[in-house]
């Protein structure tokens, strides 16, 4: 026998004992769409959110938001109602008939301060029930500075709890906030409401703090969401209606379930999960040289509300107004994909990723990670089918993650470059440039395993080629400085998190000695900015030890739910290992 006859009879014998334990589960068979409290109902339609002519479109929204009336766009969209939508808007159209349809910057001041409250008053400070003094990863950490800081870290849940208020529940249509059952963990700084991917890394650190309601809390959240508009907004406001986010709900169940091992949740959440992965796979595919693929992109029309009139400024270059609407598209994708803005995001004339916002063009590129994490969520969903007993089924999303796998290997696997790279597909070329998701098949394991020794070789060559290795701060989103938030120098956590998650499983002593360099060095670059500033930051500098950064949109925002998540994960993970004492700046060991 050669060695693929090899294979092929451990892979059959393998499928054999598993199809014969899956007969066994099967006569527990759980009927999992009708009993699931997470079902989707037959009247699941799109939600039609009767705040959206105030907050997502109209001509209200257009004459504030352009009146600049606050340092930052998203306040106005975050204010209350004082009477229905309805209402609002008949004293809006009075208003503008009053002034001639010309009111000046303070007579539309005076409107809004008429009509609308305070930002964020639909929302109470709530201490977690589940929070508690001393989880046990506290006990992990062998040096006494990081220590105290995992237990400053875990009272920090605490500062970034919200609970709506019932008013919220008996009358939505007064606020853009979207009503959800539980009270949640936000990012912090001016992300005041939940953001769908941040959740992901925050949950996870809720687990290692053994928060496990207010976890499951969440994740219901994202379901019952799931279970009303059909998919998942960006961010838990009505003026995210256009556009989702990377989506990692089903890798948020499976976090829960890995912890708790309530095998009875995932089969209850499936029919959710499902549904989820067709709402990316039915409307976000692109084919690139004969695959399905998928790539970001947005449903609504006209600027981002809570960024509008910086939306509009950038449209100026643009003539028609047919443009400016495709332009706008391009931003709200790039929004979809998490990374907005980045050069990432460009593509200049000439094919290459130089220029500014009106060159973002992505829809037209395809993103490794997005089809990264589809792959997964059907490998996932195929595994929670598998607990329920059902074989079909479990067989029909092995088949659909194994498509996803070939398509990103024969579209997004770049043999030169040693790595996935994002695809152009206008110019029906690879994208060359180096951002942290390019790795993420490594995290999710979106690959032939067998493959494993001759991708590490590659890998570790692009790490070396792009001098990855050779920053104090983190590794850098992109290598090229725009001045846009997801550009060098800044580094994120969740990329980080994806990099060095990566390289440990794909499993060779070169990838994971590289992983361990590159957590350890962030937990202690993370802890130096904690030390000078008491502040957990949303985004670091990859040039400076202990810097964070800054550019793009908004200022400096502190708190910061996925930096708090990832970084209680891996104090969880290093904390044996890490002393603060013989390191050098580079995080070194001594
Ligand atoms: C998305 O796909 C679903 C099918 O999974 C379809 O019913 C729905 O209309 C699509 N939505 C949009 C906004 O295209
Ligand atoms: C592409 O065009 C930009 C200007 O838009 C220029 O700075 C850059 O050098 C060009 N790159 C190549 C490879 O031609
Ligand atoms: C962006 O690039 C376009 C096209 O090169 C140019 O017309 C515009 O002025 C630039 N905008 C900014 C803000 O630099």
């Amino acid at each position: 026998m050669n060695l693929t006859q090899v294979f092929t009879l451990m892979l059959m014998i393998l499928c054999t004992c598993l199809s014969v334990e899956l007969q066994a589960n099967a006569k527990t068979l759980i009927e999992f769409s009708k009993d699931s409290p997470y079902a989707i109902t037959k009247n699941s339609k799109a939600y039609d959110f009767p705040a959206c002519q105030i907050y997502c479109y109209g001509p209200l929204l257009h004459t504030v938001q352009m009146a600049k009336l606050f340092p930052d766009s998203k306040t106005f969209v975050d204010m209350k109602l004082k009477a229905t939508p309805e209402k609002t808007m008949e004293e809006f159209e009075a208003f503008m008939a009053s002034k001639n349809n010309t009111p000046s910057r303070d007579d539309i001041l005076q409107f809004v301060q008429a009509n609308f409250g305070e930002k964020g008053t639909e929302l109470d400070v709530w201490t977690p029930d589940d929070w508690t003094e001393r989880p046990d990863f506290i006990e992990l950490i062998r040096d006494p500075d990081l220590k105290q800081w995992g237990i400053d870290l875990n009272n920090i849940w605490k500062e970034l709890g919200r609970k709506m208020k019932e008013d919220v529940h008996k009358n939505p249509e007064y606020y853009s906030i979207i009503p959800v059952p539980n009270p949640v963990i936000v990012p912090g700084g001016r992300f005041i409401e939940f953001y769908y991917w941040d959740s992901y890394w925050i949950i996870r650190g809720l687990l290692y703090s053994e928060m496990l309601h207010t976890a499951r809390g969440m994740i219901e959240n994202f379901l019952s969401i799931v279970q009303r508009i059909g998919f998942i907004p960006n961010g838990g406001r009505v003026y995210y209606w256009g556009r989702s986010q990377p989506p990692l709900l089903t890798a948020m169940v499976k976090s829960y379930v890995d912890f708790t091992k309530d095998d009875l949740f995932a089969i209850n959440a499936l029919e959710v999960l499902e549904h989820e992965f067709e709402y990316f796979m039915n409307n976000h595919t692109v084919q690139a040289k004969g695959y399905n693929l998928a790539a970001y992109r947005d449903t609504s029309t006209g600027p981002r509300p809570e960024s509008y009139s910086e939306d509009v400024e950038t449209s100026k270059s643009f003539e028609t107004d047919a443009a400016k609407e495709e332009h706008y598209s391009e931003l709200k994708a790039a929004a979809e994909s998490g990374m907005d803005f980045s050069s990432r995001w460009f593509i200049s004339a000439n094919g290459t990723n130089s220029g500014n916002l009106t060159n973002a063009k992505t829809r037209s590129i395809v993103p490794v990670e997005l089809n990264a994490i589809l792959y997964w969520n059907a490998k996932i969903i195929a595994e929670f089918h598998s607990k329920a007993g059902n074989i079909d089924k479990m067989t029909e999303y092995e088949t659909k993650a194994k498509k996803i796998q070939e398509a990103i290997q024969a579209v997004l696997w770049n043999e030169d470059a040693g790595c996935w790279l994002d695809y152009d597909l206008i110019n029906e070329k690879p994208r060359d440039y180096f951002v942290p998701t390019n790795l993420s098949p490594l995290w999710v394991k979106a690959y032939n395993i067998p493959d494993a020794e001759r991708i590490s070789k590659s890998v570790l060559n692009y790490i070396a080629k792009n001098k990855l290795d050779s920053f104090p701060g983190g590794v850098p989103n992109t290598l090229l400085q725009s001045g846009e938030q997801w550009d060098f120098p800044n580094v994120w956590a969740p990329m980080q998190y994806i990099l060095v998650e990566g390289l440990d499983n794909l499993g060779t002593p070169e990838a994971k000695e590289m992983s361990k360099r590159w957590g350890h060095r962030w937990v202690k670059s993370n802890f130096e900015a904690y030390r000078e500033t008491l502040s957990m930051f949303e985004k670091y500098d990859a040039e400076k030890f202990g810097g964070h950064g800054g550019g793009g949109e908004y200022g400096v925002q502190t708190g910061f739910g996925w930096s708090n998540g990832v970084i209680i994960e891996w104090l969880t993970k290093y904390g044996r290992q890490i002393t603060l004492s013989n390191t050098d700046a580079a995080g070194e060991n001594a």
